[in-house]
């Protein structure tokens, strides 16, 4: 009797019916007749349907589900609503009545089973449910996302950050799923042990994912000579930056392979951007999210080419809050136009404060690219520069698409 009682509407009082629209008051009245003469229920799951969801208790949920009956119709995963071979959608949207509701219901263990006012049979995987319903994803997503581990100049020396053979990354899941995890966690993992030519380079990097082709071409080698109006093309030092904040999409993954050097110099330096994002939040918020809604415009021209972009520098991810992205590359800054006369003195002074934590010597991880080591950066994280050197130096390397990269960690199983 106290299931029974349990799996009773939550409208089941006067006040709620005579509140109710019109149209759905038959409906009520359907479903608590339907209910009371079904039983529902099963030891670990209950549900209870309300007026325009379905509240789903699991024992095993940290909460009850609640799933609208517009969200269940459309979600409906038999082969005459989805196709499985394209995992598309055949269901018309435009087909799903707003009045949409069960005429009947029952559970067990791992099943929700519907049958649908439009005359539609549904059954559902309860924990597929759960899974992918805003509630469940995002308590989903929040306990297995790999969340990023920050570092600084100290902790870059003791985390654990990969060091795969190229022949275990090449060869076995382990070795792909240790470079995946170290990316997903740190920004950074490195292959060794490859050949310094342009060729295994290439063999590395497409191993984790498909090649972002680029103003710069698929692969590329770049040594002093002025190839391309970048000051990467020269000896100089280049201060910690994040590559394409001109480009709509810039490249998720940098890929940097030192093929020679005879000379002094050159070490690469990477800094966390995410940490000092996060920093610089801890100390002064207001910066952070001011930073997070104004956007500036950067550029890269040179004859035949002309690329512009127009983004914040720190981007969040739109529906969970947390950071997904750091634009930041002081050289490649557009004319300010993008902000009005009143916030340009603000802005400025929150680039500056930005600029000075990345900048903060403590954050700085340097270190010598020998030949034979791939590395692989998260450009849309870990910032990457580089001393000044002497002598002639070749490097090597491409981008990779986030795209590419998130598509190889979802089949990994890794995020
Ligand atoms: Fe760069
Ligand atoms: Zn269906």
């Amino acid at each position: 009797m106290l299931l029974v009682r349990n799996l009773l509407p939550v409208y089941l009082n006067k006040q709620s019916i005579f509140s109710m629209p019109c149209n759905l008051k038959k409906l009520v009245t359907h479903n608590i007749k339907t209910y009371l003469n079904r039983n529902c229920s099963t030891k670990t799951i209950k549900v209870k349907l309300n007026m325009y969801d379905a509240e789903i208790k699991n024992l095993f949920w940290p909460s009850a589900l609640r799933c609208s009956y517009m969200w269940l119709r459309d979600h409906c995963r038999c082969l005459k609503c989805y196709n499985v071979s394209t995992n598309q959608r055949k269901l018309d949207l435009l087909s799903i009545v707003s009045e949409i509701h069960p005429i009947n219901c029952t559970v067990d263990d791992e099943s929700l089973k519907i049958s649908w006012s439009d005359g539609h049979f549904s059954s559902y995987n309860v924990d597929w449910l759960w899974n992918n319903n805003y509630q469940g994803h995002f308590h989903h997503v929040r306990q297995s996302t790999k969340t990023p581990v920050l570092w600084d100049g100290v902790e870059a020396g003791k985390i654990d950050v990969a060091h795969v053979t190229m022949e275990t990354f090449m060869n076995s899941d382990v070795g792909l799923c240790s470079i995946v995890d170290s990316i997903l966690k740190f920004g950074v993992a490195f292959v060794t042990n490859v050949c310094p030519t342009l060729k295994a380079t290439e063999t590395v990097a497409v191993r984790l994912a498909e090649i972002q082709c680029t103003l710069f071409g698929n692969m590329w080698e770049f040594s002093d000579e002025m190839v391309h109006s970048d000051t990467a093309y020269s000896k100089q030092a280049l201060d910690a930056h994040t590559d394409g904040t001109y480009l709509t999409e810039p490249p998720g993954q940098q890929v940097f392979h030192c093929l020679h050097h005879d000379g002094t110099g050159g070490q690469t330096l990477l800094v966390d951007g995410f940490r000092a994002a996060t920093e610089l939040k801890s100390c002064h918020p207001e910066v952070y999210d001011r930073l997070c809604k104004t956007y500036l415009e950067a550029q890269y021209i040179e004859d035949g080419k002309h690329y512009a972009a127009t983004y914040t520098v720190l981007r969040c991810h739109p529906v969970s809050g947390s950071l997904e992205q750091v634009r930041f590359n002081l050289y490649d800054r557009a004319p300010m136009y993008t902000v009005p006369e009143g916030e340009v003195q603000q802005t400025y002074s929150d680039l500056q404060d930005l600029a000075r934590v990345i900048r903060h010597p403590g954050g700085e991880w340097w270190f010598k690219l020998e030949p034979g080591t791939v590395v692989f950066i998260d450009n849309w994280r870990v910032l990457h520069g580089r001393a000044s050197y002497t002598g002639t130096r070749r490097m090597a390397g491409c981008y990779l698409s986030r795209d590419n990269f998130l598509s190889t960690a979802r089949q990994l199983q890794l995020v």
